[in-house]
């Protein structure tokens, strides 16, 4: 984005479009609203096709992660055998792998300023101490799943994974963009 301040005019115009639902004259209009501006030497973002690799491999191993989440709590729910099935034994051991190579998905670089589509925070790299100790209390509970799944006790799984979502949540609620899912 440039600074030009006319970069602000499409926005109440763009909100009230939104209203009509047509998301091709929103579109059209900031296309228009674009070369009003006169910002043709800044048309697009480039974003690095690396970054962009990363950052995509990234969002796929959390959306792994949140299937394998969701499916063991579907799982409690439906009230279908933990103990001895082998899809409950592979998802916690996932989880448990997922949660130790999360800190390699955070590169410098694949944060939003790299102009990619992404709802990670920048705060991550700027507080990179305190999100390092969610990343770590993922990798405990993950682990203390684990240990609890082998304990053979129902209730206290159902207890520690409320405990795994907790970790999940108080990552998310600082470090990333909250779009309603
Ligand atoms: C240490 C921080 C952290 C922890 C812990 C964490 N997440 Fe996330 N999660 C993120 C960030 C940051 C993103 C956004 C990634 C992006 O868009 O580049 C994300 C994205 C997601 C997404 C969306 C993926 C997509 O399709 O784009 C899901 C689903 C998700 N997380 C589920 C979970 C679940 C379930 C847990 C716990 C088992 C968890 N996360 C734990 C930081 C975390």
């Amino acid at each position: 984005m440039s600074n030009h301040p006319t970069d602000l005019a499409p926005r109440p115009l763009r909100a009230g479009v939104r209203g009509a639902s047509s998301p091709l004259l929103a579109f059209a209009v900031l296309v228009v609203a674009g070369l009003v501006a006169g910002c043709s030497d800044k048309p697009k973002v480039v974003v690095d096709p690396e970054i962009e690799e990363k950052i995509r491999v990234r969002q796929q191993n959390f959306s792994e992660i949140g299937t394998l989440f969701k499916n063991l709590g579907d799982t409690i729910k439906k009230g279908d055998p933990l103990q001895g099935n082998p899809a409950v034994q592979s998802a916690v051991q996932q989880l448990a792998s997922y949660a130790k190579d999360q800190k390699f998905w955070f590169d410098a670089g694949t944060g939003p300023e790299s102009g990619a589509k992404t709802d990670a925070k920048a705060e991550i790299w700027t507080d990179r101490a305190d999100f390092d100790q969610k990343v770590e209390a993922l990798v405990v509970e993950t682990d203390k799943l684990q240990q609890v799944y082998a304990g053979g006790d129902d209730a206290a799984f159902g207890e520690q994974l409320k405990t795994v979502g907790v970790a999940c949540q108080n990552c998310h609620k600082k470090y990333r963009v909250d779009d309603g899912d």
